[in-house]
């Protein structure tokens, strides 16, 4: 493979792109595979086993127009954690816009800040940059606006191809799918501009189609996340979308509607679109939800809610909303919504009003059922996608149990994910995983954390070799959920 030389680590393609391109987002030029990493303090545990990964966007020639993160290549890093041994790889996700790329030696797509809605000369990347998950003993790579599923393989990350199930449906697949890791089932859901505007799936444990209907909406929408219970499944129509007369000039440009309510849809997990029952909450827009679950005939969904920016008179702004969404600015709280499916009842409650939090994880063995704690990061209060430290909450209270930061100013943290460890006793027992980068010291180092608790600081914190480019979402696969773990060496 004939990577672009590069000359600077922290802005290779110059600073012409802007500081999406440049120091704590600098992609990288190559790929690699390391080992005998010296441990800056503590030691690996032993019983930590399994794949900690992180994606995001790193573009590998120089973008073609203006450049948004959600346009460059994906490339995941992954540490892989074995008997106490740690191997750290990063690769591109091999999508079929890399391989075209690849073959033309430069880049061939254009990015969602350009003119190019319908246009066939100008071809949108599918970058699957965006989120990652773990089902049938491989990885999926998964994009925000709803592409291909990639499949890759958790220890080597080679690309292995597009997912054949949900390619057999003719549809495609958003960011956020969820495994149900009781059952094996994959539920997913996909979004696009074409009626009925939404499809929601479930794959079985061995990755095949089980179930696929249309889910009717009132127009073309955005949603970015979706939740399971252990019988239904909840999927968002919220008030933020595409602006349809810019969409018809070819321009993504995104409105918020605070005249419209936030909308959830309950659909039994194998049920009909025309089973869903909707739920109206107050308008927000929702990034990330954090798990949900059944407490008799109530859906609770815990999740965290994008706070609409606010006029001085304390109405909502929808025009700097809508560019604080654009602009991947985040301000959320931690949220409860309920949903009760006898008596029709909503509620929803803000479960820590004083804190930034988003970019949640939490015991995925429990995905669709009750968990109690969750652990999200902090972002620092101006800077896009910095997150500050990391924090553990109870969910029932909203109680922020414990936190840590190295440096609350210089900080930049990757999506931690909770790992369980070998033969849990408890919840929360296990680790916190994050790579860190300091934009001070341009130190990168991976930080392993007790999840059941943070505030003593990482127990293991590993050195790496360069930094790991800001990116969005990381997932843990333990070694019971990868296929062959035992054959690799
Ligand atoms: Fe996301």
């Amino acid at each position: 493979m004939n990577a672009p030389a590069r000359s600077d680590e922290f802005a290779p393609f110059g600073d012409e792109f802007g500081p999406q391109l440049t120091g704590p987002f600098a992609p990288l030029a190559d790929e690699s595979v390391l080992t005998d990493l010296p441990l800056v303090k503590g030691q690996i545990p032993a019983d930590l086993n399994g794949v900690y990964m992180r994606t995001g966007p790193n573009p590998r020639f120089t973008p073609k127009g203006r450049y948004h993160p959600f346009d460059g290549d994906g490339m995941v890093h992954a540490a892989e954690f074995r008997q106490g041994r740690l191997t750290v790889r990063n690769r591109w996700v091999r999508t079929e816009a890399w391989q075209r790329e690849d073959a033309a030696g430069a880049a061939a797509h254009w990015g969602i800040r350009e003119t190019i809605v319908g246009r066939d000369d100008k071809p949108l990347r599918d970058a699957a940059n965006t989120d990652l998950v773990g089902h049938a003993g491989r990885a999926l790579a998964l994009w925000y606006m709803s592409g291909d599923a990639y499949e890759f393989d958790p220890v080597t990350l080679e690309t292995l191809g597009k997912h054949a199930a949900i390619a057999s449906t003719g549809g495609k697949i958003s960011a956020h799918a969820k495994v149900d890791e009781i059952t094996g089932e994959l539920m997913y859901f996909d979004y696009g501009n074409v009626a009925p505007y939404m499809h929601y799936g479930v794959l079985d444990a061995e990755g095949r189609l089980k179930h696929h209907v249309p889910i009717d909406l009132p127009g073309p929408r955005l949603p970015h996340d979706m939740a399971v219970t252990e019988h239904y499944s909840v999927l968002h129509d919220l008030p933020l979308f595409h602006d349809h007369e810019a969409m018809k000039l070819g321009r993504h440009k995104i409105d918020f509607h605070p005249e419209l309510p936030t909308r959830m849809g309950v659909i039994p997990r194998y049920g009909r679109g025309d089973e869903i029952r909707w739920f109206d909450f107050t308008p927000c827009f929702i990034y990330h939800v954090v798990n949900s679950w059944e407490e008799g005939d109530t859906i609770v969904m815990v999740g965290c809610r994008y706070m609409p920016a606010q006029k001085a008179d304390g109405s909502i702004d929808a025009q700097r909303t809508a560019r604080n969404v654009a602009e991947l600015v985040m301000t959320a709280r931690l949220w409860r919504w309920t949903m009760n499916l006898r008596t029709g009842e909503a509620s929803e409650q803000c479960l820590d009003a004083e804190r930034n939090v988003e970019f949640p994880t939490y015991n995925g063995a429990l995905t669709g059922r009750r968990t109690r704690f969750g652990y999200l990061v902090d972002h620092h209060l101006t800077s896009t996608l910095q997150w500050t430290g990391v924090r553990k909450y109870d969910l029932d209270t909203g109680a922020s149990l414990s936190a840590w930061s190295d440096d609350a100013d210089h900080s930049w943290y990757s999506e931690p994910w909770f790992a369980a460890a070998d033969n849990p006793q408890s919840e929360d027992h296990g680790y916190v995983i994050a790579f860190q980068f300091n934009d001070q010291t341009q130190r990168e180092t991976l930080d392993i954390f007790d999840a059941r608790d943070l505030s003593r600081g990482p127990v293991a914190q590993v050195a790496m070799p360069r930094h790991i480019p800001t990116g969005f979402h990381g997932c843990w696969i333990g070694a019971q959920r990868i296929a062959g773990w035992d054959v690799y060496s």
